[in-house]
């Protein structure tokens, strides 16, 4: 299916079009926040300042003590405040199955609902400007499977040069999947990623990835720049902030603040931000609600 809400947007989203330089493109990254409503009320806080916020599966959590329904609801009212804010795409993770096709297949119903907030979701394309984003369900068979291997060809005939692919799990053998003691990526996704090099994919997944030796949060296959968020408990929680055009990309997690240059190769370790961005520092300055002084305590 390909949807292309570009006059919507300039409507809706009037900044996003910059009629000095075109369209300008800051994306706020996350995943895996698993029914946080601390995290998610920080999303909330900090979706005005970018363009477009990316959530790459798992906002839900089927090991939570809250009704799964209940999850649904309260996630959706988060997803309806976010995209009166600014643009979002949404894919699902393996938390995010709360049915089964008539192939028998675990699938995210209500994730395909909130294309009617005009989120872009599962098995949607997007076009933003110059650059493609493609959203990939997760896939629990081989029917889910071929529909996204159909999406991916289908893209590809007119993708722009920059294409980015939101996929839940990132992919294998790569240090953005590494849990420790094996790695848990997506092999059907090496393959993907090889026979059509998009610019980047999008994953979060394997939660531990840029924290333990020999894990990272980003890494390079060919030409596809590949990003995994990874899970802090916590608010805020840990992202990726794509500066598409700087042609940088951020991760800030508790105490770490880093950032690589996507058009210079592969390099490790990555840079340390010395200078922050205006937009990293209105970010810092996020209230915490639960830090909050009591009125009486203050003075
Ligand atoms: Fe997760």
């Amino acid at each position: 299916m390909l949807v292309c809400f570009l006059p919507y947007d300039i409507l809706q989203f009037p900044d996003i079009f910059n009629l000095a330089n075109g369209f300008s493109m800051r994306c706020l990254v996350v995943a895996d926040l698993h029914y946080s409503l601390p995290q998610l009320d920080w999303l909330v806080s900090a979706a005005p300042q970018f363009d477009l916020v990316i959530f790459a599966g798992d906002a839900l959590d089927i090991g939570s003590m809250v009704d799964f329904r209940a999850q649904i609801v309260v996630v959706k009212k988060y997803l309806t405040l976010l995209a009166d804010t600014t643009r979002v795409i949404l894919c699902s993770g393996n938390h995010d199955l709360d049915e089964r096709n008539a192939e028998g297949e675990k699938i995210s119903r209500w994730i395909s609902e909130v294309r009617e907030l005009g989120i872009a979701c599962d098995g949607d394309d997007l076009t933003l400007g110059d650059t493609l984003f493609t959203v990939c369900p997760w896939w629990d068979g081989p029917m889910v499977k071929q529909r996204l291997a159909d999406q991916l060809r289908d893209a590809a005939v007119s993708r722009p040069q920059r294409w980015i692919w939101v996929h839940h799990a990132p992919p294998a053998n790569s240090p953005t999947s590494w849990g420790g003691k094996r790695f848990f990526g997506d092999v059907e996704l090496v393959q993907w990623i090889m026979q059509y090099q998009p610019s980047m994919v999008i994953s979060g997944h394997v939660h531990q990835s840029p924290f333990i030796p020999d894990g990272s949060w980003f890494d390079r296959l060919g030409q596809t720049w590949v990003f995994n968020t990874g899970l802090q408990p916590g608010r805020p929680p840990t992202h990726i902030v794509l500066d598409l055009d700087a042609n940088k990309a951020f991760w800030l997690a508790a105490g770490e603040a880093q950032w690589i240059d996507l058009a210079a190769p592969l390099k490790r370790p990555a840079c340390h931000v010395e200078e922050p961005p205006d937009w990293l520092t209105s970010l810092d300055r996020i209230v915490d609600p639960s830090l909050a002084r009591p009125q009486a305590a203050a003075g």
